[in-house]
């Protein structure tokens, strides 16, 4: 039985005090929704304000962040360590995110030291998969997660594997407007679970949520999430409106 997880990464969007407000429009909509997991990633700047926020309103939203460095700590100056999120109430941390491998050139060698990381922290990861559109047009699309999967994930523990939600996020889908289809999503994520199940067998594939993201909104949602294999969604644009984050909840819930 696999619990559906709706997390909104807010990107580089919103202040602390706007990250506030969103989260006191946001609770009121999703609290009562059943059956579903909900998370929101706001930026590090806002995690204190809304995690004692999220903390006085009771709210069954969880509280994410979008990255971490995986050291405990030491001289990385302007990063932010695995225990300081927990220290914060972080549940999930978004690890491998497309932004950071491209923009900021993360490698899977490093993207594997922040699953690593995240986990013996006593957190879950997200981790982040998916392919450029020249190389699903190249028909190198499951080649390229699978790469990226080994590389993360191969040397874990079944237990740890037990604790990592996985995100197919096509990079061609992201902010873009051009959503997958639901049979490419299923395509995907179908693939993920058998590769799950041949590194850390069916039960572990059976209970590990994997994600779609990538331009998921309140219209698309249903019929992407009605797929058997897709577990939920990474939310980047549609998580800055609360109506529209909690309409995306509702569909799965
Ligand atoms: P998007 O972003 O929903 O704005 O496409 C998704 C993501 O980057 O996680």
């Amino acid at each position: 039985m696999r619990i559906p997880l709706i997390a909104g990464n807010w990107k580089m969007y919103k202040n602390h005090l706007e990250a506030v407000e969103l989260v006191s429009e946001l609770h009121p909509l999703v609290s009562g929704l059943a059956g579903i997991e909900i998370a929101v990633c706001p930026p590090f700047t806002a995690l204190a304000d809304v995690s004692r926020l999220l903390g006085d309103l009771r709210s069954p939203v969880k509280l994410g962040a979008q990255d971490v460095y995986p050291a405990a700590e030491g001289a990385f100056t302007g990063e932010i360590s695995p225990g300081m999120l927990k220290a914060l109430g972080v549940e999930y941390v978004i690890v491998g995110h497309s932004e950071r491998r491209e923009i900021l050139k993360e490698s899977d060698s490093f993207v594997a030291e922040k699953v690593k990381a995240v986990l013996d922290a006593g957190m879950k990861p997200i981790l982040c998969v998916g392919e450029t559109d020249t190389e699903r047009e190249a028909g190198k699309a499951l080649s390229k997660v699978e790469g990226q999967l080994e590389a993360a994930l191969a040397s874990l523990s079944r237990e740890e594997m037990g604790l990592t939600v996985i995100a197919y996020e096509p990079i061609w889908a992201i902010g873009t407007g051009k959503t997958a289809t639901p049979e490419d999503a299923q395509e995907m994520n179908g693939f993920i679970r058998g590769w799950l199940e041949g590194r850390f067998g069916a039960e572990v594939a059976g209970s590990t949520r994997i994600l779609y993201g990538g331009s998921v909104k309140p219209d698309n949602a249903a019929e992407l999430m009605a797929m058997p294999d897709v577990d939920g969604a990474l939310v980047g644009g549609a998580s800055l409106q609360a109506k529209d984050f909690a309409a995306i909840a509702r569909s799965v819930s």
